[in-house]
């Protein structure tokens, strides 16, 4: 174990406080740091000042990255050693390593890793020409065309891939469809311990594996492949079996996946910032501008709402992919049947929660015959029940959760219970604290109507259960009408907090079948902008491979602009405005048409920033690449205005964030224009901010400016603009920082004064109660300074240096201060008692002082700086 004197955390965020459900979170990695230098002789002269002192984490001797990270050996005086170094004249850059957590999509069901192979399937809707996603987003339209990204090399930059997977390939290097990559971690890498390369890639941890098959699954028995079949596959892993990766591991893997040859990146990673300054974005948009388009997935933090773009997908000139939910959603039926009477025995699926179903066969007893029934079970039953023990009791979801269902039942003595769905499909349900009930599944909504039909006519319906292990399995496709197509919830919103455009796309991610490593069963279906990411990239291949070119900038502005905005849907309804731009960009992209648009439209998409910053005009060009005279209608299909703050609060709004139908109007410098033989023309576009929108709520108004050809070419480009200004937002309020226990992950507050007898200097550990000095600001800041102010009288014969930052005096700040780049919400500082400048601060009662930057804010300026002070504690060294 790391000896670790501080647990800081840079970039915001403790999983379960904001990035919730999320898995997204960043913290700083104690004592290292990535420093960037000039050229390779200057990393001579970096060790011989190193002097030993510290290890090398990562070696960057890459074209477009030349540096190390380190660990320093001396926790207790790593900020001073880095500051140091960082003075030499070769160093060109220095960032603390932060983590960035393995990314955490929701796992719809995995197929069981003991089923037999598949042996049916409703084999329509899973023709590989025909998978749902692929039909989304015409990729079935370029394969149709015989467009399937031969040759082209993709990297994964991931948990690895299992490539023994035979839709996966089955094996690993020159010839094989995963065959170039490498291991950057070993399995052991936590994020926090040295990275323990190796040259084998292969998953332990499920996310690669799936994400490969995205883009490249061969054919299966679950009828699909990947977007991209004939592409060949890099595997960078970067995270162990769990845990973390660093910023500086994910910034070599995206170097050496460039040096080796990859002609398009995929990360489905990231963690919340909404700055394009931070240093992982920054060495992604490096490899975007020297040609290599990059997709990094949006983030899967829909409910905060507007303003969480996370790194790096919200670096400039990165693809930032947002997800879709899925029109189809493909569900895996165990094989059972059932008899009418004494009628022939007939089929029916469904999908176990437990294998308790051996051998079971019993008559169904409906708790109700009301098949739209919306509280089924959700209420005692009624005395005159009979004893359930020897039914499969037959319950319709909806209302209440599924174990209060399940207790109701079984206080009336049931041990078998069916659910029947109220939507489409069908999922895993867990009653498993019910110990009552031995077995539990459900089936689908048609097949509940079925069996309740047959009961209401005065039968016995009678069901022979097959073990889910030994069951036929059969992957049915249900319309998934709720959502299908529309943005999922969970998709992280836009823009950054300098108002720049994110996401760019949209392709779909919730609900997703792909392959999964073999060991845990094959294949799975997954929901998460991790998902849509890889069918971009599988994409992007396909585009390139049509139009002969991989211009990152082209393919961007193809993608954007032939896209499809969708409406907005809050996750139970479709309203009838367009999804804003800051949740969907473009909208969901259309691979053929972009691969076959003979006009150009660009830029990707137009910001016209915030009121301070209002930008007048900006520009879109058309250009004409076709043999036909084309004449273009130019116009603007405006969306709501979405509010950033609710009411009176100064706080952002979760989701779904508050949206008006105010309008931003638009004049196009021209209407119409018919462009001869490839000619190009540039048109004004002038927006006058909507009417009625209150500038203290900070209103997000967006929408399309579209071009329709005589061709039957019809693109847009994605527009938006804030009213409100940032610079005035208070992104600190006095009472948004306080005093936890570095071992509370909840961060809760301690009370006043508390005293924290800590390790004396230098031997902390992690598992040591420390004051954790917590800042949660209300809107990112790209610095944010911790300074110690000593309440008490200094102990004797100490003398005490202070420094004095705008009214405040202090002892200094603790060690991971400042904290930059940070997103909105809690970033926590666990002290141990060291200061920046390497000392450590005397015992003695504390309050800390916090300084926020505000937006667009001018560090010189005080009136820029929002401040809150914590409560006092005091600090005992034992
Ligand atoms: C990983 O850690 C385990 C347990 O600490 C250890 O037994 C194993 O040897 C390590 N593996 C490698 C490759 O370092
Ligand atoms: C908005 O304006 C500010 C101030 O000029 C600028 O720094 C920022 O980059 C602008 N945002 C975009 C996306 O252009
Ligand atoms: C655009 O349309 C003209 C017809 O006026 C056609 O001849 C020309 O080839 C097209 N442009 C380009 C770049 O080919
Ligand atoms: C442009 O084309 C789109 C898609 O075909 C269509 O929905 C829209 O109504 C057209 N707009 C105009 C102004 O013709
Ligand atoms: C916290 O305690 C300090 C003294 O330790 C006192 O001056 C201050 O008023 C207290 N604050 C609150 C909010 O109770």
């Amino acid at each position: 174990m790391v000896r670790s004197a501080v647990f800081l955390s840079l970039l915001a965020t403790i999983s379960g406080v904001i990035a919730r459900g999320s898995g997204q979170t960043s913290k700083v990695v104690p004592g290292a740091y990535i420093f960037e230098f000039e050229n390779d002789q200057d990393t001579a002269a970096f060790y011989k000042q190193l002097n030993g002192e510290g290890s090398t984490r990562m070696k960057f001797n890459y074209k477009l990255f030349k540096g190390v990270s380190v660990q320093l050996k001396d926790l207790s005086n790593h900020e001073s050693k880095a500051q140091k170094m960082a003075q030499l004249p070769a160093v060109k850059n220095m960032w603390p390593v932060t983590l960035i957590q393995a990314p955490n999509p929701k796992v719809e069901w995995v197929a069981s890793s003991t089923s037999p192979a598949l042996q049916a399937r409703d084999v329509s809707p899973t023709d590989p020409s025909n998978f749902p996603p692929h039909q989304m987003v015409q990729i079935d339209k370029l394969r149709a065309k015989g467009f399937t990204g031969k040759g082209v090399k993709v990297a994964v930059i991931d948990t690895g891939i299992d490539y023994t997977h035979p839709a996966l390939g089955g094996c690993f290097g020159a010839g094989c469809l995963v065959s170039f990559g490498t291991d950057l971690v070993g399995d052991n890498y936590s994020g926090f311990n040295t990275p323990v390369p190796d040259n084998d890639p292969k998953d332990c941890a499920g996310h690669g594996s799936h994400v490969a098959g995205i883009i490249a699954a061969q054919e299966n028995p679950y009828g699909f492949t990947g977007g991209a079949p004939d592409v060949t596959l890099g595997a960078y892993r970067v995270f162990g079996c769990e845990g973390q990766a660093g910023n500086d591991v994910l910034i070599a893997a995206y170097n050496k996946a460039f040096e080796d040859g990859a002609q398009i990146i995929t990360a489905s990673i990231g963690g919340p910032s909404g700055w394009a300054e931070e240093p992982w974005a920054v060495a992604v948009s490096r490899i975007v501008e020297a040609g290599v388009p990059c997709t990094v997935s949006a983030g899967n933090d829909g409910d905060h709402g507007l303003f969480f773009a996370s790194t790096a997908a919200n670096g400039k000139k990165v693809l930032a992919v947002a997800s879709v939910d899925n029109k189809n959603i493909p569900t895996v039926f165990s094989l059972s049947s059932y008899k009418v009477d004494s009628g022939d025995s007939q089929q029916f699926g469904y999908v176990s929660s437990s294998k308790a179903w051996k051998g079971v066969t019993k008559p169904v007893y409906a708790v109700t015959l009301d098949t739209t029934i919306p509280d089924d079970a959700c209420s005692p039953l009624p005395d005159s029940t009979p004893d359930l023990s020897n039914y499969i009791v037959l319950v319709r979801r909806g209302t209440c959760t599924f174990v209060q269902k399940a207790q109701n039942v079984a206080a009336k003595g049931a041990k078998y219970l069916l659910y029947y769905n109220n939507i489409a499909g069908a999922l895993s349900v867990d009653v498993s604290t019910v110990t009552q009930i031995t077995a539990a599944g459900m089936v689908q909504d048609s097949t509940g109507a079925a069996f309740i039909a047959a009961i209401k006519d005065g039968k016995t319906v009678t069901l022979s259960m097959v073990d889910p292990d030994s069951a036929t399995k059969q992957i049915q496709f249900a319309d998934n009408k709720a959502t299908g197509g529309a943005l999922s919830t969970y998709t992280s919103w836009g823009p950054t907090w300098e108002v720049d455009v994110k996401p760019q796309i949209s392709s779909p991610g919730g609900n997703i079948l792909s392959t999964y490593p073999v060991a845990l069963g094959g294949y799975a279906t997954l929901s998460g902008t991790s998902m849509a990411c890889p069918l971009t990239a599988a994409a992007v291949a396909l585009v390139a491979q049509a139009r002969g070119t991989f211009d990152p900038a082209l393919i961007e502005n193809l993608l954007a602009t032939t896209a499809n905005p969708q409406v907005f849907n809050d996750g139970a309804q479709f309203y009838d405005f367009l999804a804003p731009v800051a949740q969907q960009g473009g909208g969901l992209i259309q691979a053929y048409d972009a691969a076959f648009a003979t006009t150009l439209l660009s830029p990707s998409s137009l910001t016209f920033n915030d009121t301070d910053h209002f930008v007048r005009k900006r520009q879109i060009t058309l250009k004409n690449t076709s043999k036909q005279r084309v004449t273009y209608k130019l116009n603007h299909v405006p969306t709501n205005t979405f509010y950033t703050l609710s009411g009176d609060s100064p706080y952002p709004a979760a989701f779904p964030n508050e949206a008006i139908a105010a309008h931003a109007s638009v004049k196009l410098a021209l209407q119409t224009v018919t462009l001869p033989a490839g000619k190009s023309i540039t048109i004004d576009v002038l927006p006058t901010p909507p009417k009625g929108v209150d500038a203290k709520r900070l209103g997000l108004w967006s929408g399309y400016i579209t071009v329709n050809g005589t061709d039957g070419s019809a693109l847009s480009v994605p527009y938006q603009g804030l009213t409100g200004s940032l610079h005035k937002q208070q992104v600190l309020f006095p009472e948004d920082s306080w005093i936890a226990k570095s071992t509370d992950e909840n961060l809760n507050p301690v009370e006043n004064g508390t005293v924290f007898t800590i390790p004396a200097p230098g031997n902390a550990q992690s598992t040591d109660v420390l004051p954790s000095l917590v800042v949660s600001p209300a809107f990112g800041s790209r610095q944010i300074r911790v300074d110690l102010v000593l309440l008490s009288a200094p102990p004797k014969n100490t003398k005490i240096k202070t420094t004095k930052f705008l009214d405040t005096t202090s002892i200094g700040q603790p060690a991971g201060a400042p904290i930059l780049w940070a997103s909105r919400g809690p970033s926590p500082i666990s002290w141990s008692g060291e200061l920046t400048d390497n000392k450590f601060a005397p015992p003695g009662t504390y309050k800390a002082v916090f300084h926020a930057l505000r937006i667009f804010g001018n560090e010189k300026k005080k009136e820029d700086w929002d401040v809150s002070e914590s409560p006092a504690f005091t600090i005992k060294y034992a």
